[in-house]
C-alpha cells in the first residue's frame, strides 16, 4: 500500500496543468497550487501517507458529510421533508431548481441543500453551539481534538457570501427555515471552513468504510443502513455535475470541495482523503481526481468491479 501511495504522489509532481485554485473566496487564493498529499485509513487502524499529509487545508464541502451525519442523528429520516436526494446536473451554487422545486434542494451535498442542512442542525441553538457540536462530532470521528475552524477563511466567506445569502433567503422566502437566515449561514460559512490534514479526514471518514462502526474505538456512529445510504448520495452527488465522470472514472463514493480536497469511500476496505489545491471547471481537485482513479485502477476497490 505504501509502495502503491509513493507511486501515485510521484507521478502527480510530474503533471504540468494542476487545475485552478479557487478564487471567489479570496483566503482560499492564496494556497499554493503545487501540493498534493494523500492518505489511505484501513479498518484495522492503519494508515499510510504520502505527499504533505500533515498540511492541513480547508475542506470546504466535505464538511457537509459530517453535517448530514448529525442532521440524520438528531431528525432521522425527516430531513427528507427538507432536502432531496437527487442528483442536481447543476453547479454547487446553482440557484434554478430552487425556484421550480419551491425552496427544496436536490440533494444535502449542494450549497442550497447544505444550508438546509445547517439549519436543521441548529434547532433553535446559537450558531456557536452548533458549530461546537459539529467541531466535537468531527473531532471525535477522527479521532483528534486538534482539529478547528479556520477564522480566516469564514471571514472571507463571509464577505464573499453572496451567493450562498441568495440560496438561504431564496429558500426562506417559502417559509422553510427555521432559524434567523443570517445565523444559518454563519454556521454553514464556518464548518466549511474547518481545517484538517489528509490522515485527519481520512481516519474520520473510517465509519462510512466499516459499516457505521468507527473501528477505532468501536463506537457505532451511525447504523450500517445509514452509512450505506450517505454513500450512495456521496457517489451520485458528492461531485455536483462532475458525479457521473468521479463514478466513471474513480468508481466510489466521494465528496469534493473546492479547498481541493476530496473523502472518497471503499466499502469494507478504506476511507481515503486527497487533496491538491488546484480544481477543474467544475469545482473538484483535479489531482486528487487522478490519484484516485489511479488508486482504484491498481487496488481493484471501484465498487463497480475491478
Ligand atoms: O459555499 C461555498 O461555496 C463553499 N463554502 C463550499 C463550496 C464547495 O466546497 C464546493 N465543492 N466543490
Amino acid at each position: 500500500m505504501q509502495n502503491i501511495i509513493d507511486d501515485i504522489a510521484a507521478q502527480m509532481a510530474l503533471v504540468s496543468d494542476k487545475g485552478k485554485v479557487a478564487s471567489y473566496i479570496p483566503q482560499l487564493a492564496c494556497v499554493k497550487p503545487d501540493q498534493f498529499a494523500m492518505s489511505i485509513a484501513l479498518p484495522n487502524g492503519e494508515v499510510y501517507n504520502a505527499g504533505c499529509a500533515q498540511t492541513l487545508f480547508s475542506i470546504q464541502s466535505v464538511s457537509k458529510v459530517f453535517t448530514l451525519t448529525l442532521a440524520l442523528g438528531k431528525l432521522g429520516e425527516s430531513i427528507w421533508n427538507r432536502v432531496g436526494r437527487e442528483p442536481s446536473g447543476d453547479p454547487f451554487n446553482s440557484i434554478v431548481q430552487l425556484e421550480h422545486e419551491q425552496g427544496k434542494p436536490r440533494n444535502p451535498f449542494i450549497n442550497a441543500g447544505a444550508i438546509a442542512i445547517a439549519d436543521i442542525i441548529m434547532q433553535g441553538h446559537q450558531p456557536k453551539e452548533t458549530l461546537a457540536e459539529i467541531l466535537q462530532f468531527v473531532r471525535f470521528v477522527a479521532n483528534d481534538d486538534s482539529i478547528a475552524i479556520d477564522e480566516k477563511v469564514a471571514r472571507s466567506e463571509y464577505e464573499t457570501g453572496d451567493r450562498n445569502a441568495s440560496l438561504a433567503h431564496f429558500m426562506a422566502s417559502f417559509g422553510h427555515f427555521q432559524n434567523p437566515v443570517d445565523a444559518v449561514l454563519g454556521t454553514y460559512f464556518h464548518h466549511c471552513s474547518i481545517a484538517m490534514n489528509t490522515k485527519q479526514l481520512a481516519t474520520a471518514g473510517l465509519y462510512l468504510a466499516n459499516n457505521g462502526v468507527n473501528p477505532l474505538t468501536g463506537y457505532p456512529v451511525v447504523s450500517a443502513k445509514r452509512a450505506k445510504r450517505i454513500n450512495a448520495l456521496m457517489l451520485m452527488c458528492g461531485h455536483y455535475d462532475g458525479s457521473g465522470e468521479f463514478a466513471f472514472r474513480v468508481g466510489l463514493p466521494g465528496k469534493s470541495g473546492v479547498g481541493g480536497g476530496i473523502l472518497a469511500i471503499a466499502p469494507g476496505k478504506a476511507s481515503i482523503a486527497v487533496w491538491s489545491p488546484g480544481l477543474d471547471t467544475i469545482g473538484n481537485s483535479k489531482l486528487g481526481t487522478l490519484a484516485l482513479e489511479m488508486l482504484t485502477q491498481q487496488t481493484g476497490w471501484s465498487v463497480f468491479g475491478d
